[in-house]
């Protein structure tokens, strides 16, 4: 099998606690392939933002490695951008400035000229216009700052795009105009992407694959479910897409019901535990579609989820995770559910 662009193997995390040690998780192993947009989703805690800054290089693993385009990563890096949801721009430059600064960091050899004019390309291509490229960001509103951080990001075109619920503190509106954004420009520049969100329609609508983590602590991926939605997506059509809601239903029921069940060591014997290695790769879509073709939602969900994961790394076991049959049945049923009032009785 040929390697993924970027590996995740056996990562692990444990902090000093009181009594031993906390494993906040474990077992983390998957792949991501050039190009590909990768959300993951998982309770308040479980440490996906820890995670993160693993792939970021701002953290390091007490288990495990990561490798991109086959080398490990040990530190931070310019070929890889972040994006992080409190914006983390430098208050006492402008919204160019900040983009420039990390432009002319990432091609130290290029003329002033050259770095401003691809910082205001950027800018321009999120939507800042109008001088709003000369105002620092206290005097931009909080969609227009995230703007800026993301225009920083894609700036210094990263090999990696490293998202941290981005888009957590924006109003719906807002949210709605920069997921588009975001959407328009991976399109064209095939940007590879690793993004945690607690917003299933956001996930659905960006991602091609959704990750989902148990409950933590010792948090694992017990999932990685395809979105085979096809592109171009648009907000305002895609929940007419017949794979909408049996991946939004089996991304809830996951939520709401599973991923608690689900957690605790992967070699604890416990019960709903047991997996070990690569995420179980699950297919709601094509599960519902195979399920209205044969009149049988049990074949087609069979079908549907794999034990050999191609996204995932090496070739261990995938046997433990009991799947939701929700999913085909739930392509009709599950329309009344909205993610605001679920998602927040769940505490995500
Ligand atoms: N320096 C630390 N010492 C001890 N525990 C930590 C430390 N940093 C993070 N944690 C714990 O790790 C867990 C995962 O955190 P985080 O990655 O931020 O979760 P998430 O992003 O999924 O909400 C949390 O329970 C948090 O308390
Ligand atoms: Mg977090």
């Amino acid at each position: 099998m040929n390697p993924h662009f970027l590996e995740i193997k056996s990562l692990a995390k444990r902090f000093p606690a009181k009594q031993g040690e906390l494993t906040v998780f474990e077992d983390v192993s998957f792949g991501i392939e050039k190009g590909e947009f990768v959300c993951i989703i998982g309770h308040s805690g479980c440490g996906k933002s820890t995670i993160l800054n693993v792939l970021a290089g701002l953290d390091a693993p007490s288990d495990g490695e990561v490798l991109m385009a086959g080398k490990e990563v040990r530190g931070p890096a310019l070929e890889r951008g972040i994006v992080f949801q409190n914006y983390s721009l430098l208050p006492w430059r402008s919204a160019l400035s900040n983009v420039m600064f990390g432009v002319a960091a990432r091609w130290p050899g290029w003329s002033k000229t050259r770095v401003r004019e691809h910082s205001l390309k950027y800018l321009h291509m999120v939507g800042l216009k109008d001088g709003a490229e000369q105002r620092k960001p206290a005097q931009l509103s909080g969609g227009m700052r995230q703007r800026v951080a993301i225009a920083r990001a894609f700036a210094i075109e990263p090999k990696l795009l490293l998202l941290d619920e981005p888009f957590g503190a924006l109003d719906a509106l807002t949210r709605g105009t920069i997921q588009d954004e975001l959407l328009k420009i991976c399109a064209e520049t095939h940007q590879t992407v690793f993004m945690i969100t607690h917003d299933v329609d956001e996930a659905i609508l960006l991602a091609d694959r959704i990750l989902l983590m148990t409950n933590g602590p010792q948090a694992r991926i017990a999932e990685s479910v395809r979105v085979s939605i096809e592109r171009p997506r648009e907000r305002g059509s895609i929940v007419h897409d017949p794979g909408y809601y049996p991946i939004r239903t089996h991304l809830v029921d996951f939520l709401v019901s599973r991923s608690h069940g689900l957690s605790g060591s992967a070699n604890s014997g416990a019960p709903g535990s047991g997996h070990q290695g690569p995420p179980r790769i699950v297919d709601p879509a094509e599960a519902a579609r195979g399920a209205s073709s044969l009149g049988s939602p049990s074949n087609a969900i069979g079908n549907a989820v794999s034990n050999r994961p191609s996204h995932a790394i090496g070739k261990g076991p995938s046997n433990a995770v009991s799947h939701s049959t929700s999913n085909a049945n739930g392509a009709t049923d599950d329309r009344s559910v909205e993610s605001g009032p679920l998602l927040r009785a769940v505490n995500l």
